[in-house]
């Protein structure tokens, strides 16, 4: 490593992109079938047999997906929709897009998701559908909603690559999922997403609303729906059918930065890092989030970081604390007391496949000297 290359500022992220996506995207430049093409369903396969899913449909974004999942349970105006307040805002936002209220419920302090028991209080007979979000690629307890007898939309965005405890991939279990493509993502399209679903009817009232509500039999320009357009081009799908085939590689490559980082963090004194893989459960490695230690302010150690050359960033905010949440339904602080005391301390560390192990040791070191601890 050069000596440039020890004061070079380390990125939060960092996408792996080569020869075979620049070739399939440039591929679909010459063929001139730029959206409503032939990568679209191919994608769309792809990623429906790499997760054992029943169907899948490409969409342009996490949120999109999101939005659309939430409108083909049946959710709408004045209905409840249970969900985390650690999360990223468009699991809630998506909710208020169908005038729907999404009620809050705390989350499992090790886990950081949304808590099952928790959650079952928070149902009142105006809920109809619980939205767990599998935060920071680990696994929710989809189960125990389940034996709640109510929809399920599954916030998969951050987890891609995770596995419950019962072996099903998450994604697959039949309610519809939703991933995210986003640049930072498990897999990048730049922008993009995924709904997966057991649930052809539900695909196909998918796969309408994002083109405008257009039934598929249907002709030219008719629309017997209402609909958005949420589509995903077919340059993004090329690039998304490169990824695929290289996924392995990217999350194996994601572990590894996190083994070496639990490693070099683990003798931090009072520095909360990410739950390991537990009964069975296998996260989807997406960010490396570590707590600061009660008592350090997190806006003082994302700044100091900075100035040693390692970003970082607050991540995740309580949703419910955010000033339109505060605004539009009333909430302030102490509602939930772990997802509260969890966010104010959470930051996320430089975290992508090709980071080096000499970087993971210079974040650990710029961590423990910024948090005055000697390095372990
Ligand atoms: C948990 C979670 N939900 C939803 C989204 C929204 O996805 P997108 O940015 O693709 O709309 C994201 C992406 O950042 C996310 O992390």
């Amino acid at each position: 490593m050069s000596a440039g290359a020890d004061t070079e500022e380390i990125p939060l992220a960092r996408p792996v992109l080569g020869e075979d996506e620049e070739a399939r995207v440039i591929e679909v430049i010459r063929s001139g079938a730029l959206s409503l093409g032939p990568r679209v369903p191919a994608f769309e396969e792809a990623f429906r047999a790499r997760l054992g899913a029943g169907h899948a449909s490409a969409v342009s974004s996490g949120t999109a997906g999101l939005h659309l999942a939430l409108r083909a349970v049946g959710v709408s105006d004045g209905d409840e929709v249970v969900t985390s307040p650690f999360s990223f805002v468009a699991s809630a936002n998506v909710c208020v897009f169908e005038r729907a209220k999404p009620v809050f419920a705390d989350i499992d302090p090790v886990t950081l998701n949304l808590d099952p028991d928790a959650a079952a209080a928070a149902v009142t007979d105006r809920t109809s559908a619980i939205l767990p979000v599998h935060i920071f690629g680990y696994p929710a307890d989809t189960p125990a909603f389940e034996r709640l007898g109510l929809p399920i939309v599954e916030d998969a965005c951050e987890a891609l690559g995770a596995v419950h405890a019962d072996g099903v991939a998450v994604g697959a279990r039949g309610h519809p999922a939703v991933f995210g493509f986003y640049a930072n993502k498990q897999l990048t399209t730049g922008e993009g997403g995924m709904v997966t679903t057991a649930d052809a009817a539900v695909k196909a009232r998918i796969d309408s609303e994002r083109n405008q509500g257009r039934a598929p039999d249907m002709g030219w320009l008719d629309h017997d729906r209402l609909g958005f357009n949420y589509r995903l081009t077919d340059l993004a799908c090329a690039l998304g059918l490169a990824q695929l085939e290289r996924l392995d590689g990217m999350l194996a490559d994601r572990a590894r930065v996190a083994a070496r980082y639990t490693e070099a963090l683990a003798g931090l004194e009072g520095v909360g890092l990410p739950c390991p893989d537990a009964g069975g459960n296998v996260r989807g490695w997406f960010v490396y989030v570590v707590q600061v230690p009660p008592g350090h302010d997190r806006d003082d150690v994302v700044r100091e970081l900075r100035e040693l050359g390692v970003q970082s960033k607050p991540y995740l905010p309580a949703i419910h604390l955010m000033s339109y949440y505060r605004a539009t339904f009333g909430h302030r602080e102490g509602e939930f007391p772990v997802c509260e005391d969890v966010a104010a301390r959470s930051l996320a560390l430089p975290f992508f496949p090709a980071m080096t192990d000499a970087q993971v040791e210079r974040v650990a070191t710029a961590l423990a000297r910024v948090l005055g601890q000697p390095r372990p």
